[in-house]
Formats: structure tokens, C-alpha cells, sequence
């Protein structure tokens, strides 16, 4: 197993350039099994989950080619509508294939994803919305049974804005015979580049990014090409790296208008943010304000930058407060940071971060993808050394993080355990 080493206490600076959306790229690439032909997707990123998702086209049967960051993706046969136990807990977004599957082939079998370190992380929406579209979906050990032998369009009222089953249900929706309407749907950037894509290949969707869609559904769909998104979230990580350390960089890639919630709060925090270029320079104060957050759903502070800010907030001038509203367990990060000098009590869904915390260096474990992202973050702050173990946690979500930062200045090293 490999571990990141980092010599703490360097002001980052330079330009840092973010790499595509995981969390855009994923149901991207599931989208290419609702179509027949060759499909390509460019600027892939470089990630252990991107390799899980090609693993799973290709056991369904899809042809998969690379270029230099490109994906080309042949649907044309589907051999196999399973996906197994094993893939699915190795990555969970690979539930994205139950709406493709049955809108395309009339049947998916997929396994429940089971919990996650994060939380339990149901897809009881999903199902609901699929059956909602005229599918039977039964549960055979474990393992979701979806059949339908044409999916009609429904309306759909969903208990709560679920990213996953939004996608899940406008690729269903798409082949769907007459009109859906999705309310209370996701609102995430990646909702709105996968609408876009799937209007590209022919569908019929309008409303992406707001609380309603409309989708009138066809009868086909042709191949996909497109250019994913950047990764807003590698880009808040960086935008805190920037923070934390007093540096100055520019971080191209970032948008501003998917970043509100975290600007707000960092600006309030005392950081400097202006556009540049085409990105958003980034500069660090002396001294960081405390700042209470609350995580949401887009377009609310995201649950995936919460990790992030609390190791930000350990070296604000006083009390914050940073309570996690989407996720039952998201706090996995905060006993690491605590041995690295961190105060912060946990108060249920609650953290309470004192502040002025002189981090020093530790090893420390990564025990998910946001919250390894968190050590590292306080390890560039920290005084010596910190080594992060268990880094295939990062590597699910961010693309050679270890040589992005070194090219900021940053004193860090990917070493074997
Ligand atoms: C997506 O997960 C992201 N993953 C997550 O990013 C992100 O944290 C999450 O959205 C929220 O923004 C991908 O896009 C691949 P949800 P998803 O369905 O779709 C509950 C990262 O770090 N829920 O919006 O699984 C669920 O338990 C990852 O990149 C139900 O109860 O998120 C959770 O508490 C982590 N029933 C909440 O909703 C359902 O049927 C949010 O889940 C579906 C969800």
C-alpha cells in the first residue's frame, strides 16, 4: 500500500490546473449504454473509479478505448446486464447502470450498493422512481431485479433531491414512452452536463439545474461525445490548500458560479478570491476568521467540502461550528485531525472546531475519499511531518494530487507503506 508524505509549514503558490469531474464523468459514461455506436468522452480523469466504471462497461459488453484523455465507449452490444456485488461495493455510482440497462434493454441486475464509511447510503429513491416509470423491481439476495418491458413516462415526486437516483431516472426517463416530470431533482452542476449530453445524443429534457425537469421521451438515442466538466470539488480542495498554507494561487478550472456556498464562506473566513484567467486566484490571510457551516444540497455548501473546510477552520482565531446535513456518518476525518493537534468535539451531526490549533505532524489514516483529503490539507499546515496512509481512499477522487501540489511549491512525496 502507498502513503503521502508532507513536510508541513510552505505557502503554496503558483497555478494549479483542476482535471474532470469525477462525479460528472461517471454518469457520463454509464449514458453511453443507452445508445448504439461509438461514444467519446474527453477530459476524463485519471482515477481509480474511472477504472472501476471501465471494468463494468466492458463486463457488460461494451468496447472501451482510450486515447490521451478521452474514452471512446462502443454500446452497440450489451452481452451482459449485470452488475456484480463485487464492483458495485468497490464503487457504489455503479448503481448508475440500473436506469441505462432497463430503459435500453428491458432488465438490469444490479447489487444493492450496502452501506458505505460515510453512511447507509440507500437507493430506495431510485427504485421508487423506477417503478414510478412502470418498472418491476424485485430484491433477489442482495441484488436489485429491475424489469420493464417499455418504461412510460410518470410524474415523480422525490422525498428528497438524491443526485444519484436524478441521474439514474432522467437516463431512464429519456427512452421513456410520453413525459416525465421530476420534481424536487438534484440541482449539482453534474445533473445539468448530464442532461446536456444526454440532449446531445437526441433526448428531450428541460429544467436541468432547477427542482423541476421535464423529459419527453424518445425512441432512440445516438452515441455521445463531450467534454466533461471540471472537478469543482478538486478545485475547493485546492482553493483551501491555498488558504491554509497563507499562499497565493491561481486555481484554473474553478467556476465561480458552482462555487457560491464555499466562496461565501471562505471570504467570510477572510480569504481573498477574485476571477483570473480562467479560474479563481486564491490568496491565503495571516490570520483565518471562524465560520459556522452548515452542508446542504446544491446550490447549499457541499457535503463533499466539508472535510476540507474543518481542517481549514482548525486554524481560524477561535470557535466554528460545521454541521453535516446530508450524510449519517461524515466525521470519520476528525479523530485524525485531532491527533495532529486538532480541538474538535463531536455534538451529533455537529463539529465543534476551536481553533488556533498549532497542528504538528503525525501518521495518520485516510478512511474515505474527502476525509484523506482533509489530512492532507492539515499536513501542509502541520508543523514536520505527516504521512497519510491508505491513499487508494484519494486516488478514487483525485488525479496525481501529491505532483499537483509539489508544483505549488508544497515539500510532499508518494511513498510505498
Ligand atoms: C453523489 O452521491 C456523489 N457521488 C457524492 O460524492 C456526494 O457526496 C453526494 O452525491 C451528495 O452531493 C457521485 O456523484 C458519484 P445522494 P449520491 O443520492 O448520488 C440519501 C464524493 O466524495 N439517499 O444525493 O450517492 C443518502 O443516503 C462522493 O465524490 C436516500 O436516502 O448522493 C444520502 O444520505 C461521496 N435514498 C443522501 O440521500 C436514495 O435513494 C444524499 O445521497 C438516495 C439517497
Amino acid at each position: 500500500m502507498e502513503k503521502i508524505v508532507i513536510k508541513g509549514g510552505i505557502s503554496l503558490a503558483g497555478e494549479v490546473q483542476v482535471s474532470g469531474a469525477k462525479n460528472s464523468a461517471l454518469p457520463l459514461l454509464f449514458a453511453t449504454l443507452l445508445a448504439d455506436g461509438r461514444s467519446e468522452i474527453c477530459n476524463i480523469p485519471h482515477l481509480r473509479d474511472i477504472n472501476t466504471a471501465v471494468k463494468l462497461l466492458r463486463e457488460l459488453g461494451a468496447e472501451v478505448s482510450f486515447t490521451a484523455d478521452c474514452i471512446q465507449v462502443d454500446a452497440t452490444k450489451i452481452r451482459s446486464i449485470e452488475a456484480s456485488y463485487d464492483l458495485v461495493k468497490t464503487m457504489r455510482a455503479s448503481v448508475l447502470v440500473l436506469g441505462p440497462l432497463l430503459a435500453r434493454c428491458g432488465h438490469a441486475r444490479v447489487s444493492l450498493p450496502g452501506g458505505c464509511a460515510i453512511g447507509a447510503r440507500p437507493i430506495n429513491l431510485h427504485l421508487k422512481g423506477l417503478e414510478a416509470l412502470g418498472a418491476t423491481i424485485k430484491l433477489d439476495h442482495g441484488y436489485v431485479e429491475a424489469t420493464a418491458k417499455q418504461l412510460r413516462g410518470a410524474k415523480i415526486s422525490l422525498d428528497m433531491p438524491t443526485v444519484g437516483g436524478t441521474e439514474n431516472l432522467l437516463m431512464a426517463a429519456s427512452l421513456a414512452d410520453g413525459e416525465t416530470v421530476l420534481e424536487n431533482a438534484a440541482r449539482e452542476p453534474e445533473i445539468v452536463q448530464l442532461a446536456e449530453a444526454l440532449n446531445s445524443m437526441g433526448a428531450k429534457i428541460e429544467g436541468a439545474g432547477t427542482a423541476i425537469i421535464h423529459v419527453q421521451g424518445v425512441e432512440k438515442l445516438q452515441p455521445l461525445k463531450c467534454s466533461v466538466i471540471p472537478d469543482r470539488i478538486e478545485a475547493g480542495t485546492f482553493m483551501i490548500a491555498a488558504a491554509i498554507t497563507g499562499g497565493n494561487v491561481l486555481v484554473r478550472g474553478a467556476v465561480q458560479a458552482d462555487q457560491e456556498a464555499l466562496i461565501s464562506k471562505m471570504l467570510e473566513a477572510g480569504v481573498k478570491i477574485y476571477p483570473e484567467a480562467d479560474g479563481l486566484r486564491v490568496i491565503g490571510p495571516q490570520q483565518l476568521k471562524p465560520v459556522d457551516v452548515r452542508t446542504g444540497v446544491f446550490p447549499g455548501f457541499p457535503t463533499d467540502m466539508q472535510a476540507q473546510f474543518m481542517a481549514l477552520m482548525t486554524k481560524a482565531e477561535g470557535t466554528s461550528r460545521i454541521s453535516e446535513t446530508v450524510f449519517e456518518n461524515r466525521f470519520m476525518h476528525v479523530c485524525e485531525l485531532q491527533r495532529m493537534g486538532a480541538d474538535i468535539q463531536i455534538d451529533g451531526h455537529s463539529a465543534i472546531i476551536r481553533g488556533n490549533s498549532n497542528l504538528t505532524g503525525a501518521p495518520v489514516m485516510a478512511t474515505d475519499l474527502r476525509a484523506s483529503a482533509s489530512l492532507i490539507l492539515a499536513g501542509l499546515a502541520a508543523e514536520n511531518t505527516t504521512e497519510v496512509s491508505r491513499i487508494y481512499h484519494l486516488d478514487r477522487g483525485y488525479e496525481k494530487i501529491e505532483k499537483k501540489l509539489a508544483a505549488l511549491g508544497a515539500d510532499v512525496r508518494r511513498e510505498q507503506e
